[in-house]
């Protein structure tokens, strides 16, 4: 299956998680790509206009895996307007994932998830696995354990 990994990342945590799933999906006989969405400055809370420099097109995977950095209790704002001019994801297996600093899965995680679950699924797709890694204690386990439940969704 050709599988798009497609993250926004703006201090490496979530691109060094999409690596470690792209490497064991690779090992299960997928062809995985990693591609970044960047934008143009910063993007503030709230910001309707975003400006991509890069704007990953997604049309010629069979599944993706969306990652983004949980902002201000919610989907960081550049990867909620990226997921939102997408066109369609009809017939495309869904993972998604948030990393976030602080404790708890309620202090914007949940929000996040929900956020990408409710805007893939308004373009068509079909979403299969959700995570939520909290950067802090034990994170390489979490990371782990993420790797182990999405490698078996495609
Ligand atoms: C502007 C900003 C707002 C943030 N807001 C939250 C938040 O509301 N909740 C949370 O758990 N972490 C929050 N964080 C922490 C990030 O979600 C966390 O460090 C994440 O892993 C960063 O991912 P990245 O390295 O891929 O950018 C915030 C970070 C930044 C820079």
């Amino acid at each position: 299956m050709k599988i798009g990994i497609v993250v926004y990342s703006e201090t490496g945590h979530t691109y060094s998680v999409a690596e470690k799933l792209q490497e064991k999906l690779q090992a299960n006989g997928h062809l995985v790509d990693i591609e970044r969405v960047t934008t143009g400055g910063d993007v503030n809370p709230g910001s309707k206009n975003v400006t991509f420099q890069n704007q990953p097109d997604v049309q010629s995977y069979d599944a993706l895996v969306f990652g983004s950095p949980v902002h201000a209790f919610n989907l960081a704002p550049a990867m909620a307007a990226y997921l939102e001019q997408i066109q369609s994801l009809q017939d495309k297996k869904i993972a998604c994932f948030v990393t976030k600093g602080l404790p708890f899965n309620w202090t914007g995680g949940n929000k996040a998830i929900s956020k990408m679950k409710k805007i893939c699924q308004s373009k068509g797709g079909t979403v299969v696995g959700t995570d939520i890694i909290i950067w802090r204690d034990n994170v390489d386990e979490k990371i782990e354990e993420l790797i182990r439940r999405f490698s078996v969704l495609f």
